[in-house]
């Protein structure tokens, strides 16, 4: 059985494939209007979200499928306790494929242990975001016509953004990728990204504190949003939240081959005059987000009879626990599932740095 939880998941080979198919749906729509004709999709979103639902809704009824599902787990029997491996049990016997997005990291790994049908990651905690990746990946790819070679510029909340974590994974196996981190010290990106992927891989990275002393030098520039909450101290968020604010007169600055992605939902962090300068993709990036899960819907629905495809996220007890209060481990009866590698021992469900 093959499942999307995470972006490395795939194959390079096999995001080329996803990417391919996107394009040719977007090139020839009619062709695909019938091909899930009969097959049901199941959105179980246990957190908020108005993108990646509806855009997997919107995706499954242009393919001519059907979806059922639940907004919200307070309607459903989460409320009355029910496990999500229960959850997935049940949903197995009305649906083909199942889209899961869930306030608890690892929730939809765990889904993959007991799940007959497909499990596609729509988001879980602060961990991964793999098809709002693709998305990226396809718009990258629109937009400036390859995914090599890139300088990508990271700004925000780098340290909670699942998206960016997402991200730098992805991007970390195409040739000659570097990246801009651009946050400040609260929010930086955690360190297991830091080592695990970019030093890892040899992917050259650097840290600064505002983006107009590095947008000049970036490819992409991925703007996420700077939230109040997480700091401790507001004198440092009033000190330093107009440094990650993009607007007309930084844009100014920057290439004039280039292009502005954000997840969205924004607040302020991309003011409105940036929307009507023909580099700021992200409206165009949600477009794409239908896309792309067409294409993923069709291939995981094709793969899962295929046993050359692997998905495989390892793990043993090795007698420890995971130190995360949000991991699916902490919270459900699942087993635990512990990797070592370089003498550092993660959670398979978050990776987290077991204790
Ligand atoms: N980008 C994204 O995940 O948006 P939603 O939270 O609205 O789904």
């Amino acid at each position: 059985m093959k499942h999307l939880i995470d972006p490395t998941d795939l194959s390079v080979g096999e995001i080329a494939e996803v990417i391919a198919l996107a394009e040719d749906i977007i090139a020839n729509r009619e062709q695909y209007s019938e091909v899930c004709r009969g097959k049901k999709l199941a959105t179980l979103f246990y957190e908020p979200s108005t993108r990646t639902r509806l855009s997997f809704t919107s995706a499954m009824m242009e393919l001519g499928g059907n979806v059922i599902g639940f907004a919200d787990a307070k309607s459903s029997s989460v409320s009355k306790g029910e496990t999500v491996q229960d959850t997935v049990r049940v949903i197995n016997c009305f649906a083909d494929i199942i889209a899961m997005r869930h306030k608890v990291e690892g929730a939809p790994l765990a889904a993959t242990e007991v799940s007959r049908t497909p499990i596609i990651n729509a988001g879980d905690g602060s961990h991964s975001h793999p098809t709002q990746t693709m998305t990226d990946l396809l718009t990258i790819k629109r937009e400036l016509g390859t995914l090599n070679n890139l300088t990508i510029g990271l700004v925000g909340d780098l340290k909670y953004g699942r998206t960016v974590h997402s991200l730098i994974k992805a991007m970390s196996r195409y040739e000659n990728t570097k990246f801009v981190l651009i946050a400040p010290p609260e929010l930086a990106l955690p360190d297991y990204i830091k080592h695990d992927v970019c030093d890892r891989y040899g992917i050259p990275y650097c840290e600064v504190d505002n983006i107009e002393s590095v947008i000049g030098d970036v490819d992409i520039l991925y703007m996420t949003r700077v939230q109040q909450e997480r700091f401790t101290d507001l004198d440092e968020y009033e000190r330093v939240k107009d440094c990650f604010v993009l607007d007309a007169q930084k844009m100014r600055l920057a290439k004039e081959r280039m292009a502005v992605l954000h997840p969205l939902p924004r607040v302020n962090e991309i003011a409105i005059d940036v929307d009507a300068d023909p580099r700021a993709a992200y409206f165009r990036q949600v477009e794409n987000g239908k896309f792309v899960r067409m294409a993923l819907i069709l291939k995981l629905l094709e793969w899962q009879n295929d046993p050359s495809r692997t998905f495989d996220h390892g793990g043993k007890s090795l007698g420890c626990k995971c130190p995360n209060p949000l991991c699916i481990s902490n919270l459900e009866p699942v087993r635990p599932r512990f990797e070592e590698s370089e003498g550092i021992v993660r959670c398979v469900y978050c990776e987290s740095k077991a204790e």
